[in-house]
C-alpha cells in the first residue's frame, strides 16, 4: 500500500489483545449479484427491490458488486487492508432456492469456493446463515410470520454447516432479527414490506426461536462450530426527564434492545412489552430454551444513538424519535455518538454476562467522490472509525472481552432500501465499471492493524 495516512490521533491499541481478529463485514444480496445464476433463486429482497417507489433510484441487487464473480479480487483488497477476518452470508436462495427441500450444489459450491480463498488469504471467515434474504418461496407461504420457516432455516443450516463446517467455525445464525421483525413487519420499509403488528410479533417470535433451531443445526453438523447471534441494538436517551420521556425511552429500550436480548439469555420476553403490544406469542414448550440455548460468542452491530419523546398517539412503542440539534451526523443522518458504542458492549457483557463479544459491524456513510487525483479521500469516515475504535478500547480496558471489529463495510454495496446512493465501504465501488479504490479510511484501517501487529508482536 503506497499512501500512508500519516501521524494521526493516538489510539490505545494495546488494550486490545494480540489475538484481536481485525475484519471487514458483507452480505450476500449486498454485493453478490448474480441474482438468477447456478440455480439461484428469488429471495423477499429480489421481489421487495421490483416494488415501485420502495428503494431509492429504483435500485437492486441484480447486479450489486459484481462479487459473485470477483471474489479473487475482493480477497485481494482484505490482503491490501491486512484484516485477518471476513465477515460473510450465505444466500439461503442460492443454497436451498425452494426455502425447504432439494440442496442446489452450485450454490453450496460458490461459497466452498470463497472459503477455500480466504483460508489461502490466512483470513478467518465469520459465516452468517441468515441476512435477511427469505428465499421468495418460503415467503409466499407465510415467510416468518409461520413456525415452518425457522424449521426450514435449521435444515438449510444443516445443509451449509454440513459442507462448510469442516473449515468455518466461526458462526452467527442471524444478522439483526430487528430489522427483518420490526422493519419488515411493522414499519414496511424493508422486505417483505408488511405494516402489521400481529404479523411483525410473530415474525420476531420465530426469528428468534429459528435462531435456536439453527444453533442446535450447527452443534449436530459441526461440532467445533462457534456459535453466535448479531444484533443491533442502539443506547436509548428521553428527549427530557418528564416522567412521559422516561417511560417512553424505557418502551423504545424493549423495543430496540431488551425484545432481542432477554428471551436470548434466558430471561425469556419482557413482560412490559409482551403487554404493550398485545400480540399472543405462538410459544411451544421448549421453545424458550431453544431460544435460549448457550451461545459462545454475541455479535453486537452498532451505528447510532437514539433520542425519544412520549408519542400516545404514535405506532408501537409510542416513542417519537427527537433529532438533536449540532449533534454530528452521517449521510444516513444518524446521529454519530461512539460513547454509545462503548456503553452497549458494557451493557452486554455486566447486564447479560457474555463472555465473548465481537463488534460484527460499525460503520458510516458519506457521499463519497473520486477525486482528480483517482484517490477517494474520506475524512469523516476515518474520524468515526477512529473514535469507535477508541470506545472498543475504553471498553476492553474496562473488562469487556472483546475479541474482534468488523468494519461495516469492506465494500460499498446495496444499502437496502436507500439504494448504491449511501456509501459504506472502505473500499469505493465503481458500479459503472465495478473498479474498486481502497478510501483513506481503508489506509487509515490498514495502519491501525499494522500498528496493533506491531505492538502486541512478541
Ligand atoms: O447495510 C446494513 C447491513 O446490511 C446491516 N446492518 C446495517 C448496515 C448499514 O445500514
Amino acid at each position: 500500500m503506497s499512501e500512508s495516512t500519516g501521524p494521526r490521533p493516538a489510539l490505545d491499541l494495546e488494550a486490545f489483545p494480540a489475538s484481536f481478529a481485525w475484519g471487514t463485514a458483507t452480505s450476500a444480496y449486498q454485493i453478490e449479484g448474480a441474482v438468477a445464476e447456478d440455480g439461484r433463486a428469488p429471495s423477499i429482497w429480489d421481489t421487495f427491490s421490483r416494488v415501485p417507489g420502495a428503494i431509492d433510484n429504483g435500485d437492486h441487487g441484480d447486479t450489486a458488486c459484481d462479487h459473485y464473480h470477483r471474489w479473487p479480487e475482493d480477497i485481494a483488497l482484505m490482503k491490501e487492508l491486512g484484516t485477518d477476518a471476513y465477515r460473510l452470508s450465505v444466500a439461503w436462495p442460492r443454497v436451498v432456492p425452494g426455502g425447504d427441500g432439494p440442496v442446489n450444489k452450485a450454490g453450496l459450491d460458490f461459497y466452498d469456493r470463497l472459503v477455500d480463498g480466504l483460508l489461502d488469504a490466512g483470513i478467518t471467515p465469520s459465516v452468517t446463515l441468515y441476512h435477511w434474504d427469505l428465499p421468495q418461496a418460503l415467503q409466499d407461504r407465510g415467510g416468518w410470520t409461520v413456525r415452518e420457516t425457522a424449521e426450514h432455516l435449521a435444515a438449510y443450516t444443516t445443509a451449509v454447516a454440513e459442507r462448510l463446517g469442516d473449515r468455518v467455525t466461526r458462526w452467527a445464525t442471524l444478522n439483526e432479527p430487528l430489522c427483518s421483525g420490526w422493519i419488515g413487519h411493522l414499519e414496511g420499509r424493508m422486505a417483505p414490506g408488511l405494516t402489521d403488528l400481529t404479523a411483525a410479533v410473530r415474525a420476531s417470535y420465530h426469528l428468534l426461536l429459528g435462531h435456536g433451531l439453527a444453533t442446535q443445526a450447527l452443534r449436530a453438523a459441526a461440532p467445533g462450530a462457534r456459535i453466535g447471534l448479531v444484533t443491533n441494538h442502539s443506547t436509548v436517551a428521553p428527549a427530557s426527564d418528564r416522567p412521559e420521556d422516561l417511560a417512553a425511552a424505557a418502551r423504545m429500550d424493549g423495543h430496540t434492545n431488551r425484545w432481542w436480548l432477554d428471551p436470548v439469555y434466558g430471561r425469556g420476553f419482557p413482560a412490559d412489552m409482551r403487554e404493550l403490544y398485545g400480540v399472543e406469542l405462538p410459544e411451544r414448550p421448549g421453545d424458550a430454551e431453544l431460544i435460549a440455548a448457550p451461545l459462545d460468542w454475541h455479535g453486537l452491530n452498532y451505528y447510532f444513538p437514539v433520542t425519544v419523546a412520549d408519542d400516545p398517539e404514535g405506532p408501537v412503542p409510542y416513542a417519537r424519535e427527537v433529532r438533536l440539534p449540532d449533534v454530528p451526523r452521517s449521510g444516513m443522518d444518524w446521529q454519530i455518538d461512539a460513547g454509545g458504542l462503548e456503553a452497549l458492549l458494557l451493557r452486554l457483557t455486566e447486564d447479560y454476562g457474555v463472555r465473548e463479544l465481537y463488534v460484527t459491524e460499525n460503520g458510516s456513510a458519506f457521499p463519497d467522490t473520486v477525486g482528480p487525483d483517482g484517490a477517494v479521500h474520506d475524512p469523516e469516515r476515518t474520524g468515526y472509525l477512529e473514535q469507535h475504535l477508541a470506545a472498543c478500547a475504553r471498553a476492553v480496558r474496562k473488562g469487556v472481552p472483546l475479541a474482534g471489529y468488523y468494519a461495516w463495510s469492506l465494500l460499498d454495496n446495496f444499502e437496502w432500501a436507500y439504494g448504491y446512493d449511501k456509501r459504506f465501504g472502505l473500499v469505493h465501488v465503481d458500479y459503472a465499471t465495478q473498479k474498486r479504490t481502497v478510501k483513506t479510511s481503508g489506509r487509515r484501517y490498514a495502519d491501525v492493524i499494522r500498528a496493533h501487529r506491531e505492538a502486541t508482536a512478541g
